[in-house]
């Protein structure tokens, strides 16, 4: 790994944070019927009588109602936080100030001065990563965020992405990517190997394949929502995976297929934050820390995903 800057240091430390999509999110997951706010707080205070503080949002998630949510739990916490958000590329943002202006916002619905990750969600069609990093570069002048970093760039882009910022001496703190079991395209491409060698973190986003490898959904009760489509067909083709992860939680003193599934990810080196809807899904998230799993139980895992995703 390249000598890490002092000042995302602290980013390779996090063994795993919590995601915030689902606080609010009612078009995917349906937030407002089967839980809330109470629910998502409690997940919160869960996460973090566990020692879990890191969490990541972002204005989109909820449409600003997962940062409004995000805030109010900590100022009802004594308990430190770290804060990851992010913004997004709407194509009539192309101006050199629309990032900070959007970190603004983030800032008053989070209730808080500056937040330790700012992430640029997506890539832009339209607007170059030379002045997307721009933006990203006045944040941290204004000292409105500690770290900067990006999510979904491809090897390419987050590589012009590390350079632009290197070029104004500040180091591309992460880059925030889907990686699971059932999603390994970027261990594959060597995205990941690069961002060990560049001190790039690895945030690793549906890291339980959206709840599928929890083993609670199968092609006879699949998930609700949008995601039944998205995954019937591999839900016909995990039974092997699932009873394997099984398996192998159980040689760890009954460890679930979640938290196998979560630390499968951060024994590749990457930081899994999973989402949880509740304080039992939070809970039992934070179960994936404390122990490893063995380099031949991460083979015999990587070699039944391998086939799977054939
Ligand atoms: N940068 C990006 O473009 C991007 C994209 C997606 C997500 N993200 C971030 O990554 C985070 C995680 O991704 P994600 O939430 O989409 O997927 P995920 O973490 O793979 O799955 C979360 C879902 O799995 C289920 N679940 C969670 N814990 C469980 C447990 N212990 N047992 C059983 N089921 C459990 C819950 O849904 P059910 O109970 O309904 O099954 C929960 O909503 C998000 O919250 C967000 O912060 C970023």
């Amino acid at each position: 790994m390249s000598d890490l800057s002092s000042e995302t240091r602290f980013l390779h430390a996090i063994e795993m944070g919590l995601g915030a999509m689902q606080w609010g999110d009612r078009v995917i997951w349906q937030y407002g019927n089967s839980y809330h706010a109470e629910d998502v707080q409690a997940a919160f205070q869960s996460s973090l009588a566990d020692g879990i503080r890191f969490v990541d949002t972002a204005e989109l998630y909820g449409n600003g109602l997962s940062e409004r949510l995000l805030g109010r739990f900590i100022k009802e916490t004594e308990q430190p936080v770290l804060i990851a958000t992010k913004f997004f590329p709407w194509p009539w943002r192309f101006n050199k100030g629309a990032v900070a202006r959007a970190l603004k916002g983030s800032l008053a619905r989070l209730g808080v001065e500056s937040v330790d990750l700012y992430q640029i969600h997506w890539p832009s069609p339209i607007v170059s990563i030379d002045l997307l990093m721009e933006g990203l570069v006045k944040c941290l002048k204004e000292g409105m965020a500690r770290t900067v970093g990006v999510s979904n760039f491809n090897h390419e882009r987050m590589l012009a992405a590390y350079s632009a910022l290197a070029r104004n001496n500040i180091q591309l703190a992460s880059n925030q990517l889907h990686f699971s079991l059932l999603d390994r395209v970027y261990e594959k491409n060597g995205t990941l190997a690069r961002c060990r060698e560049l001190g790039i973190r690895m945030i690793a986003y549906c890291p339980l394949e959206r709840g599928i490898l929890s083993g609670k959904y199968s092609a006879e009760n699949p998930p609700p929502g949008r995601r039944a489509k998205k995954y019937a067909e591999t839900l016909t083709k995990i039974q092997p995976l699932l009873k394997e992860m099984t398996e192998i939680g159980q040689d760890h003193g009954g460890k679930s297929n979640s938290q196998v599934a979560l630390n499968w990810v951060i024994c590749k080196g990457a930081l899994p934050i999973p989402g949880a809807k509740n304080a039992e899904q939070a809970r039992q998230n934070a179960g994936a820390l404390g122990w490893r799993l063995t380099e031949t139980e991460v083979a015999e895992l990587d070699e039944i995903s391998d086939q799977i995703l054939q």
